[in-house]
């Protein structure tokens, strides 16, 4: 009997997800139906519930419904605890599973799509919302030089850092006031054995050079540009969107005019998260290589 799936979102019609695990189900001879499914914004928990009444199986969770779906879930795992907020959803007899498999799509893009080993490495981290929240315990896990996380409103990124203190100690000031509206905040944490991270603002990253430069803000969403300083890309760096788009997001714009020695968008990490929900559901790993390519060539058409 086919399995059915879905991804939930609002607004949920431009959803890649459809076409992706349909090449995955393909490919590993799965029988199973994936679908796109709009939730009223007051109404996740109710779509769900049929999804579930109507025989689902699984479900992905996009914007904005992924801290409600860690609230709806009965069980999670440790990704998706340290991450506050759920995108795979597997519905079992004893009740709702929630996972987190972005941050582990955008660590399996960046070192087996791009080749680029993160252990020893100086990491940059834009950005304070749960975007950046999913993908902190992940990088930390892949032992970085540092990880420094810089946001436009330093509490968010101080917070931040207090909630991963246990993966490396905070070190490092946050710098305040000298900063102009719109200088990002941003703060350095370091472990005894683990890595060092950091907040500050954007300004604060000024006099430090990365080897990746990851952004986990919206602003490319409003095409907007990060007041980021010069400087930043140490030579051979990476400048990495976790957004993505028909033309070059304004972050890797300006990244090309830095220096950023490799500029990558989101769409590889969007389809290994996808890969990665797959596996908890089917117990089968597809081959992400393929579906990426079809989908670049797709969106550069
Ligand atoms: P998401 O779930 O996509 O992370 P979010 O939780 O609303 O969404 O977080 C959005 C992030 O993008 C925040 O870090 C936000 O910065 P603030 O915390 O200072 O609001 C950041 N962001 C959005 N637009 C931005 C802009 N134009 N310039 C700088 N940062 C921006």
């Amino acid at each position: 009997m086919t399995d059915r799936y879905c991804v939930l979102g609002n607004p949920v019609a431009h959803s890649r997800s459809p076409a992706i695990h349909a090449r995955f189900a393909e490919q590993c001879a799965q029988d199973i139906r994936y679908e796109a499914i709009l939730a009223p914004l007051d109404g996740f928990a109710a779509t769900v519930a049929q999804f579930v009444a109507a025989g689902g199986k699984g479900a992905n969770v996009t914007v904005p419904f992924k801290e409600e779906a860690f609230r709806l879930s009965t069980r999670r795992s440790a990704r998706a605890e340290r991450a506050g907020a759920v995108n795979t959803l597997a519905f079992e007899e004893t009740g709702i599973f929630g996972d987190n498999t972005d941050g582990a799509g955008l660590v399996r893009d960046i070192e087996v799509n791009l080749d680029v080993a993160l252990a020893g490495k100086r990491i940059l981290l834009l950005g304070a919302g749960g975007a950046a929240r999913g993908v902190i315990a992940p990088l930390l896990d892949c032992s970085p030089a540092s990880l420094f996380i810089a946001n436009r409103n330093a509490d968010k990124a101080e917070t931040l850092v207090g909630q991963f203190s246990d993966l490396g100690a905070p070190q490092g000031h946050l710098l305040r006031g000298a900063t102009v509206e719109a200088t990002l905040q941003g703060c350095f944490l370091r472990g005894a054995a683990g890595p060092r991270v950091d907040a500050g603002n954007f300004a604060k990253t000024a006099g430090h050079s990365f080897d990746i430069v990851i952004n986990a803000t919206s602003a490319s969403l409003s095409g907007a540009s990060l007041p980021l300083p010069a400087g930043i890309y140490a030579p051979g760096s990476l400048a990495y969107d976790m957004m993505y788009g028909k033309s070059e997001t304004p972050f890797l714009a300006l990244a090309r005019q830095q220096g950023a020695a490799r500029l990558a968008d989101g769409l590889g990490m969007l389809v290994e998260q996808a890969a990665e929900a797959f596996l908890v559901w089917r117990s089968v790993r597809p081959e992400t290589a393929p579906v990426l390519a079809e989908l670049r060539s797709q969106l550069s058409a």
